[in-house]
């Protein structure tokens, strides 16, 4: 059993699609074991995509990610990294396959509905980011 960390980001909130989107992980095996929705602070965001501090984009993606409440989530599986970013899709919503939730519901590469971890490693970061041991249930 692995775990990986989820963002339902703000553009699928706003169009009331928490339900929707877990519906779909929770079809294949993957198991939601923790979910709260919060804002996320200008410093939460900068720290949780350091990585792409120096891309053309990361102030929107500040931006973008703060405009609204967030579903932080926590899922496990049998390779949970690895089977969630198949169900999520390309990044960039035009390359994404038919029945992935990017393809489904995202808007642009950008505003593209949801985050998921893309390492086992960064999933444990992510995850002690927003939860305790003792949440994860
Ligand atoms: P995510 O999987 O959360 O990882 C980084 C995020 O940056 C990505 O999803 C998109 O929301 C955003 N992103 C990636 N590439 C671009 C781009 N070329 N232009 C704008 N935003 C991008």
């Amino acid at each position: 059993m692995q775990k990986t960390f989820s963002i339902i980001k703000p553009d699928a909130v706003k169009r009331n699609l928490i339900g929707h989107i877990n519906q779909i992980i929770e079809s294949s095996e993957l198991k939601i074991l923790a979910s709260k929705k919060l804002y996320l602070t200008k410093k939460q965001a900068e720290i949780f995509y350091e990585v792409h501090k120096e891309r053309p984009f990361f102030d929107s993606l500040v931006e973008y990610m703060t405009s609204g409440p967030v579903q932080v989530q926590v899922l496990e599986g049998n390779n949970a990294v690895a089977n969630y970013r198949k169900i999520m899709g390309a990044t960039n919503p035009a390359e994404a396959e038919e029945g992935t939730i990017r393809k489904q519901y995202a808007e642009s590469i950008e505003a593209n509905s949801v985050h998921g971890s893309d390492s086992e490693e960064n999933a444990k970061i992510e995850i002690s980011f927003f939860f305790s041991g003792s949440e994860l249930v």
